[in-house]
């Protein structure tokens, strides 16, 4: 991926995303890029912008008025984004919410439970069927979809987030498999624990790792066509090792 085949337009969906920018600057570091930022907050958006112009050679547009639990505005959001690129070589799905960590909400808290699953699977699922779409119209690219290790194996420390990114997951590897013949690739990264705002004031767990990080081995793994791209790569194992474990002794584990 450089000189004339490196990607130059790319849409980041979660236009604000610690990770997602990262990731941004990190193919901005290969070559000039064209950016879309599409999120919530204008103002929040002009300022990821400008500090992303200020990494390299980076022009950007920003698409304000994201919201993920209205995905009826998501069809026309991403076609506005991909026309003012002229089309995506990359688009990077980073947005997403962590809510409360543990099992079982009291009750007065469900509520809020149930917009994490509709932040991560309904609307991020929505935002991704549609960048595919419009991609595969296109006549191809690569979607980036931000998993995350809690994907892998349910736990009862963030139940309610491990199964919204077991849904965004399995969604994204499914559209993975079934787009293969229309240039259209879905690659799925599934960062461990990374410092970003989403996890400020959280215990450290060992193989914690930056937003950087993440960005150089989710562009590493583009360069070299992944499916699944782990981070830190050590990761993989780790869960390979997690998920062989019988749910009668990974339960007992306060992971
Ligand atoms: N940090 C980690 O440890 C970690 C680990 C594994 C996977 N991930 C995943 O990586 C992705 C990026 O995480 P991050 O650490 O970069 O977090 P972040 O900086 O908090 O970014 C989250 C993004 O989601 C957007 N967002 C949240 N709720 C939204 C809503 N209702 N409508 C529209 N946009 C919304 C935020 O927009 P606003 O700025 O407007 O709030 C922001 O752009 C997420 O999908 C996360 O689940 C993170």
């Amino acid at each position: 991926m450089s000189g004339s085949t490196h990607p130059r337009r790319v849409l980041l969906i979660g236009g604000t995303s610690e990770i997602g920018l990262a990731i941004v600057a990190e193919l901005a570091r290969k070559g000039p890029l064209e950016v879309a930022l599409m999120g919530r907050d204008a103002e929040q958006l002009q300022r990821a912008a400008d500090s992303l112009r200020s990494q390299g050679d980076v022009k950007c547009h920003v698409l304000a008025g994201l919201e993920a639990q209205q995905p009826a505005g998501h069809a026309e959001m991403v076609a506005e984004a991909l026309a003012r690129l002229g089309a995506a070589e990359i688009a990077i799905l980073a947005l997403g919410v962590l809510g409360e960590r543990g099992g079982l909400p009291d009750s007065g808290r469900i509520g809020e439970a149930l917009d994490v699953l509709d932040v991560n699977v309904r609307g991020a699922g929505s935002l991704l069927m549609h960048t595919a779409a419009r991609m595969r119209e296109q006549g191809g690219g690569t979607v980036m979809v931000l998993s995350s290790v809690a994907a892998q194996r349910p736990r009862r420390t963030n139940a309610v987030y491990g199964a919204s990114k077991a849904a965004l997951d399995a969604l994204a590897q499914g559209l993975a498999d079934d787009l293969r013949g229309d240039g259209v690739e879905v690659m799925v990264i599934r960062p461990g624990f990374v410092r970003t705002r989403m996890t400020a004031g959280l215990p450290v767990p060992p193989l914690a790792c930056t937003p950087a990080d993440v960005a150089r081995a989710a562009v590493a793994g583009l360069e070299r066509g992944a499916q699944t791209v782990w981070a830190p790569p050590a990761m993989r194992g780790v869960m390979l090792a997690l998920r062989a474990l019988p749910r009668s002794i990974f339960r007992r584990l306060s992971i």
